[in-house]
């Protein structure tokens, strides 16, 4: 998508669509009286009619019969001024879009506004156009190939929230692919392809250098797998002296393992390296910006599946920070490879960690698809990383992680167990608590489970369902914030 800037009265664009946004109960002002004028007052007349009311996300195409160049002008409602945050305008940005696309528009003005403005208006554009069918013969939608904004714009702000916009649009396309393209190994290809185009250090460990470093854990769940499996770091100096390690979850397709899902939850599990996919999706961003920051990504990258190999219920294993992990079920393997992941981040010299993971289905209970949970310590690193994501319109929710909950996962045999036995209750949690068994005291930690906002199981109107690329403008934002920081 092609993105122009233009500084010009609304009533002399030219466009297929140009998206004019209004609160609930306004009265259009500004720009909008005089294009209101030039199409016949027939946009207070869809208001005083009440076929346009500015609910958040309604939007209402009006046709300008050749009185002003564009051929529509939608009206997109904002919602209530009370209500309104950056979230919401990049939301009705891309529900503009949305029917955009559906109406087969190629060109879309878009008049900014006071809160709706460029980074908004292109991300949520950006997102919106995103085309799910990757592997339809033939196309069923269009997409908007050029996005005109209309307004006084910096010019930054443009390539910054575009590369924003590519990036996390990438990502979907990743978690998109269907799991027998997108193995261990085209995801290690991927990375290769990152590393090269923007000069990043790149460490690609296969499951035998895995095991010689004592990686137990991250090899136990690999072993099962036909398909090799690598742990993948990327490492980039922007300057500094905060090193922010990111951990992916990237488990290209989840049947359990021996604990084997029910048919009706193996499908959609592609979606399940989704934590390494937006790793790779800010890593892409940190290569084009190339902030003064020092990231290094680790990603476990293997499939989780049952075989004669596979591990199995009662097996112990050991992690590569010695402790001893009881499986009790081979379906929670997401903490076991992020287990390793997290220890060798902090073996690489990260002070500061995020790890992303569509770890537990309980967060799908706990938020459906509205927010991400996060855990970890200290409050004002988990602070930090709430603040990224509401700047960067991702709803994130805090959960405790009382001393009380690490009952759930005592072993008997081991120094913990991977998963409750009996009673399956706070089992997003149970998640956060094993993870913090292989994070140093002095490391900052926040564990995010992104099982229920990675992927959305229904559309909505800004965003086709399937997967989101949830994570990325968060890590961006939060790098961003490191650099300020210095
Ligand atoms: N990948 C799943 C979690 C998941 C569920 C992601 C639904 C997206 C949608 C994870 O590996 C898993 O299976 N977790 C178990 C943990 C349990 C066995 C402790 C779960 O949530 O049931
Ligand atoms: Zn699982
Ligand atoms: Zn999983």
């Amino acid at each position: 998508m092609k993105i122009t800037t233009a500084d010009q009265k609304l009533y002399k664009v030219h466009s297929d669509a140009l998206a004019v946004f209004l609160f609930e109960g306004e009265k259009p002002s500004g720009e909008v009286p005089r294009l209101d004028k030039a199409v016949s007052s027939s946009i207070s007349e869809a208001i005083k009619l009440g076929d346009f009311k500015g609910k958040a996300y309604e939007v209402t195409s009006i046709y300008t019969h050749g009185k002003v160049p564009s051929s529509r002008i939608l009206l997109v409602g904002a919602g209530k001024r009370a209500d309104f945050e950056p979230r919401i305008a990049r939301n009705i940005a891309g529900s503009a879009a949305r029917r955009a696309v559906k109406l087969g528009v190629k060109s879309l003005a878009v008049a900014l506004r006071e809160g709706v403005n460029a980074e908004e208006v292109i991300e949520g554009v950006g997102l919106a156009n995103y085309d799910p069918g990757l592997y339809k013969t033939k196309k069923e939608t269009s997409e908007i190939s050029e996005l005109t904004l209309i307004g006084d714009i910096n010019k930054q702000t443009v390539k910054h929230s575009q590369v924003v916009s590519e990036a996390t649009n990438w990502v979907r396309k990743l978690i998109s692919e269907p799991p027998n393209v997108m193995t261990p190994k085209r995801m290690v290809e991927e990375a290769r392809k990152l590393a090269k185009d923007y000069k990043f250090g790149i460490e690609v460990i296969n499951e035998q250098e895995a095991k010689d470093k004592g990686m137990g854990a991250f090899v136990g769940i690999a072993q099962g797998s036909d398909e090799p499996s690598y742990m993948v770091v990327l490492k980039y100096r922007g300057g500094g002296r905060q090193n922010l390690g990111i951990c992916g979850k990237g488990i290209t397709f989840d049947t359990g393992g021996l604990s084997l899902k029910p048919s009706d939850k193996l499908t959609d599990m592609k979606m399940d390296m989704a934590g390494a996919a937006s790793c790779f999706g800010t890593m892409r961003v940190v290569g084009e910006l190339k902030p003064k920051a020092n990231v290094i990504m680790v990603c476990p990258i293997t499939e989780n599946m049952p075989s004669g190999k596979a591990l199995k219920p009662d097996d112990v294993i050991t992690s590569l920070s010695g402790k001893t992990i009881e499986i009790t079920n081979t379906d929670a393997e997401g903490r076991v490879v992020l287990a390793d992941a997290l220890v060798y981040a902090q073996q690489l010299g990260a002070t500061k960690i995020v790890d992303l993971a569509t770890l537990t289905g309980a967060v799908l209970v706990i938020f459906g698809n509205e927010a991400a949970a996060a855990m970890g310590s200290p409050q004002s690193w988990i602070d930090q990383v709430l603040e990224s994501s509401e700047r960067a319109g991702e709803r994130i929710w805090q959960l405790p992680m009382y001393e009380e909950y690490k009952t759930v996962l005592k072993s008997e045999i081991a120094d913990i167990a991977n998963a409750y036995k009996g009673h399956p209750s706070a089992g997003t949690i149970a998640g956060g608590i094993f993870l913090q068994e292989f994070v140093k005291n002095k490391t900052n930690w926040v564990h995010l489970d992104i099982a229920g906002t990675a992927w959305i199981e229904n559309e909505k109107p800004f965003i086709t369902k399937g997967p989101t690329g949830f994570g990325v403008r968060t890590l961006v934002k939060l790098i961003e914030g490191l650099e300020k920081a210095k």
